[in-house]
């Protein structure tokens, strides 16, 4: 373990996001252990952490909670604290009932309330001003995600010395969406803090160009938009990615691949397992997953004892009224398809409301024939990706839709959907599974090229090196 760090500013490289990689989780003695915290960000981020030994600024994920700065798995991490009100307030209120329906093409109608834009803007300056304070003299300070989009500019104004980088992991919305957001120059503005904005697609880097010239002073010049003061802010795609090593590296240990096999015995050794993974999210398109499965239950296009659906649904934002609402709709759809077409020890969907380790992750994405990835709209979508690094067996076919970033990348080996439509999902699904084992091996290998070539350790070192370059 290296020593602790001392937060008087030593750090030449501060990520901040939200959310620390770790989450506390209290034991029942009252002792307290660190659990890998949920969502893509973390899987992505975590491996770059450990490359560039820098420090990592964020949330413990539990109220009032103020560590002094520690180590834990080879990551410097300082916490910021949150109170309940500011997680009640900030957290659940603006970050995931505002911006991330907003930014999620309005699948739920965001909320605006006056009372959460406050405590947006004084969290982000608390988290400014704690990078500030890690960050040694121009250090490179790379904010993530939608929660923290102020702190570009307030983190300027605090160390005009430092190169600050800022992320997207979620969609960037057209015009006509953000345009709705009350405070839509603010959130420009604070974007604009940074030396380099990065999306994680070519037309979310072009939505935020065309809004920061509708409605701030920035002008575009040369896919460079220069501010009054005479600054550039350099604004561009970088699809991020996974660790292809760690998940490959799972997928060839034997007790992972016993576990796989044990897997598809413990649910009826059907001829074809249907697998989902996914955040317990609206923008998922879990339903629609659930709907279109169920129809070729219904017609007996396919009968539960020769196809399962087993369906992960990690728990998230459990106190946000949509995702109440969202986990009572799923799981009445999985009992009724159960109630109406399982029998005893065969239901249809398998469905796990459950987070899980690594290995049992990539144990499930071998045992699946046909990986099921339906959202309605996804910034990129990791597990796509997870499911093509586990696959150096060149079995199995994904099913992506094409509102996931993921599908810019992986269009020629997947086979895309629109999810809203369902016939053209049940089809895709149907022959998804039934593919040729020769064709499943062309479009994997497809795929495995790509996500193989433009893995995490790529995406660190173009988004960097364009950020050092400026
Ligand atoms: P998001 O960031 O919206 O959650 P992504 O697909 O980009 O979506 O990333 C999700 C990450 O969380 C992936 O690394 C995936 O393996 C992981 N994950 C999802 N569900 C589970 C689960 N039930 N248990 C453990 N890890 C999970
Ligand atoms: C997505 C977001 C992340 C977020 C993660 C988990 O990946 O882009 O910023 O951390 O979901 O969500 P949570 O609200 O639990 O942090």
């Amino acid at each position: 373990r290296r020593p602790h760090l001392s937060t008087t500013g030593t750090s030449s490289f501060v990520v901040v996001a939200n959310r620390l990689p770790v989450d506390r989780v209290s034991t029942a003695d009252g002792a307290t252990t660190w659990r890998r915290s949920p969502g893509g960000l973390v899987t992505a981020l975590a491996p770059v952490m450990r490359a560039y030994d820098g420090a990592w600024v964020g949330w413990t994920g539990s109220p009032d909670d103020a560590p002094e700065p520690f180590s834990t798995d080879d990551m410097d991490l300082v916490a910021v604290p949150l109170s309940a009100e500011e997680i009640a307030l900030y957290y659940e209120g603006f970050s995931n009932a505002t911006l991330w329906p907003l930014y999620h093409d309005v699948i739920v109608q965001p909320e605006y309330h006056r009372e959460w834009w406050d405590a947006y803007r004084m969290v982000n300056q608390r988290f400014a001003r704690a990078a500030a304070e890690v960050a040694a003299e121009n250090a490179v300070v790379f904010i993530q995600d939608y929660q923290l989009q102020l702190v570009p500019q307030m983190l300027r104004e605090l160390r005009p010395d430092l190169k600050i980088g800022f992320f997207l992991h979620i969609p960037f919305p057209p015009t006509e969406l953000f345009a709705q957001l009350p405070w839509r120059r603010q959130i420009l503005e604070g974007l604009l803090g940074a030396d380099l904005v990065g999306f994680q697609r070519a037309g979310a880097a072009r939505n935020f160009e065309s809004l920061a010239e509708n409605f701030t002073s920035a002008v575009l010049r040369d896919e460079t938009l220069v501010l009054p003061d005479g600054r550039e802010v350099f604004s561009r795609a970088f699809p991020i990615s996974i660790q292809v090593e760690e998940v490959a590296r799972l997928a060839e240990d034997p007790e992972v691949r016993a576990r796989a096999a044990t897997i598809r015995e413990e649910v009826g050794a059907p001829r074809y397992i249907l697998l989902g993974v996914d955040r317990l999210d609206y923008t998922k398109g879990i339903g629609h997953r659930l709907k279109a499965f169920g129809e070729l239950l219904a017609e007996g296009t396919v009968t539960p004892e020769e196809a399962v659906l087993l369906q992960v649904a990690t728990p998230s934002r459990e106190r946000v009224e949509a995702y109440q609402t969202l986990r009572d709709d799923v799981e009445l759809q999985v009992g009724r398809i159960n109630g109406d077409y399982g029998r005893i020890g065969h239901p249809a969907v398998h469905y796990l409301h459950s987070s899980y380790d690594r290995s049992e992750l990539v144990a499930l994405l071998l045992a699946a024939d046909v990986m099921v990835v339906t959202p309605l709209r996804d910034g990129m979508n990791l597990v796509a990706k997870e499911y093509v690094g586990a696959r150096a067996d060149l079995r199995g076919a994904l099913v992506l839709s094409e509102f996931a970033g993921a599908a810019d990348e992986l269009g020629e080996g997947a086979f895309l959907v629109n999810p809203h439509d369902i016939d053209g999902l049940k089809r895709t699904m149907l022959t998804a599974m039934r593919i040729e084992p020769a064709e499943a091996e062309q479009r994997m290998k497809l795929l495995r090229d790509h996500v193989t070539s433009h893995d995490i350790s790529r995406w660190a070192t173009e988004i960097l090196t364009a950020l050092r370059a400026i």
